[in-house]
């Protein structure tokens, strides 16, 4: 077995932690402040332009040093040096795990060199101008069609650093709903408009549907011949998009060890490059390298993602927190939730341990969460007041990029006060009115980075990357497959038989068919 199989809760460091909550669970924490000055210099990891303070947490110093404990106990140490060196440690599906192979400045591979040479030379044609479309005009408007990994990724990033973006418009098509891309193509005109079909199976229903309707779309204005001007693919399946009708020199590969959730720092990123330019993009890539060292060679209890695995499973695990929110104070971050949640409970949303048996506690957090401070004004109120414990990551940055000091102040001056009203409550004040009391005590990371530039976004992303894969170690999972996206796959295409048929009678369950009946029934 190439990953060391472990049952956390079996170890000893699991006991004494279980002995150590009994003794914290109850506990108010805000005293902890006035009586310890250092727990504010002690709890907090300077890196780079990242600052993250995680001292509002119901943690003492020997919870830190149970939970590092445990990592011996569970080899993480072992499982890094495994996972980067190319073992497969996906083993499911009998595959290495090589996103970091990506941005690996120090030694990087070939193929990978050549695949962001061809991404750069085709990212600024496309941005120059000098890739005309089949009536000789520059292309205006860059669609990206795919979904899931070969989506979320580049449409965060695009919208996080549109700050350094030229002048094309980028879309992303993922939905199948056709509705959806109707609206799209309404804005779209197809001599100027490229497309790149961004899909790492080349089997994935949504995005081959898509594909087709679009490329009937272009066929309307445009002919065979033209589809090479305007239809690109990134895929490891490079048979099917030939099939699809792009050229060889219009695909752009993608290996099967980059996972689709993991895959923006590929070809998948080429929507990225041209909206931003490869410059850019390598400075992405170059500041996840960054992370993937901190990450590598840190001792874990000056590691940022360790850290937060950590403080994540202490929640997880021993409080029973169901959920954690991300609240980003960055309106560029608007799209960070939708790519954490694949990332994250795509890889961790799993029963069964490396060894094949049942799981008897909890594993993968529900990540949820938006902006800040929109999110204030909508569910802040649960998380001041509400039943349920919910840890939550502060994400914010100390300069604006467009230099609006003002607002930017009071973005930043409501960041800080809400991690320490959740914090602080209204703990130890007099407060007669029962609904005016506000426990405190509410746990808070944060994470405070200089300016949100192509590289510190590499950092980031890679940051919550490496947490999950610690997350995955300690509960003995395998994070890298994603087999519970399948059976949901199958019965949708015995459905849409069942559709094509006009009979529900071919489908198994009574609920299912009769809804189908009716929707039959609408059709009519
Ligand atoms: O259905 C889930 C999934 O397999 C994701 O893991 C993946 O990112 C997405 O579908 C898209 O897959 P593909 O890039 O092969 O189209």
């Amino acid at each position: 077995m190439s990953l060391p199989s472990v049952n956390p809760t079996k170890t000893e460091t699991w006991k004494a932690l279980e002995k150590h909550f009994q003794e914290i669970k109850a506990r108010q924490m805000q005293d902890v402040f006035e009586k310890d000055a250092s727990r504010s210099s002690r709890f907090k990891i300077e890196w780079q332009d990242f600052y993250l303070d995680y001292s509002k947490n119901r943690i003492t110093d020997e919870t830190i040093s149970l939970l590092l404990k445990l990592l011996e106990e569970v080899n993480l140490k072992e499982a890094i040096g495994k996972q980067f060196s190319g073992e497969k440690i996906n083993e499911t599906e009998d595959r290495a795990v090589l996103h970091t192979a990506l941005r690996d400045f120090e030694n990087m591979k070939p193929e990978v060199k050549a695949t962001l040479q061809k991404m750069k030379l085709f990212s600024d044609e496309i941005s120059n101008g000098i890739h005309k479309g089949f009536t000789g005009k520059p292309i205006t408007d860059v669609v990206n069609i795919g979904i899931g990994g070969s989506h979320l990724g580049p449409e965060m990033v695009t919208e996080a650093l549109k700050f350094y973006k030229n002048h094309l418009k980028t879309h992303f098509i993922a939905n199948i709903d056709g509705d959806g891309v109707a609206e799209h193509l309404k804005t779209l005109n197809p001599e100027t408009t490229l497309f790149i079909i961004v899909s790492k199976s080349f089997t994935t229903q949504e995005t081959n549907a898509n594909a087709s309707f679009i490329r009937d779309w272009f066929l309307k204005k445009g002919s065979r011949e033209d589809i090479q001007k305007h239809f690109v693919a990134v895929s490891a399946n490079v048979d099917g998009a030939k099939d699809f009708g792009i050229s060889q020199e219009n695909i752009f590969p993608m290996k099967d060890w980059v996972g689709g959730r993991f895959s923006l720092w590929s070809s998948v990123g080429l929507s990225i490059c041209c909206a931003i330019g490869f410059n850019n993009f390598e400075a992405m890539l170059k500041g996840a390298f960054e992370m993937d060292n901190h990450f590598k060679k840190e001792g874990f209890d000056e590691n940022i993602p360790v850290i937060l695995a950590l403080i994540s499973i202490w929640y997880n695990n021993f409080f029973k927190a169901e959920s954690e929110s991300v609240v980003a104070y960055s309106q560029y971050l608007n799209k960070l939730v939708p790519y954490l949640q694949q990332a994250v409970m795509e890889s961790n949303g799993k029963s069964v341990d490396r060894n094949g048996d049942r799981i008897e506690y909890q594993t993968g957090t529900i990540v949820w969460g938006n902006v800040g401070s929109n999110s204030q004004h909508a569910y802040f109120q649960l998380l001041h007041q509400g039943t349920k414990l919910i840890p939550t990551d502060f994400i914010g940055f100390s300069e604006s990029l467009h230099g609006n000091k003002a607002n930017h102040n009071i973005l930043m001056a409501n960041f800080f006060a809400q991690t320490e009203a959740l914090w602080e409550g209204t703990h130890n004040k007099n407060v007669e009115n029962p609904f005016k009391y506000f426990e405190g005590n509410k746990p808070t990371n944060t994470i405070l980075i200089k300016r949100m530039t192509p590289k510190n976004l590499g950092s980031l992303i890679a940051m919550y990357e490496h947490k999950l894969f610690v997350q995955g170690i300690i509960w003995n999972i395998y994070s890298y497959d994603q087999w519970g996206v399948e059976l949901g796959k199958t019965i949708a295409k015995e459905t849409l038989k069942a559709i094509g048929q006009n009979k529900p009678s071919l489908i198994k369950n009574s609920s299912t068919e009769k809804l189908l009946a009716q929707f039959l029934k609408k059709l009519q």
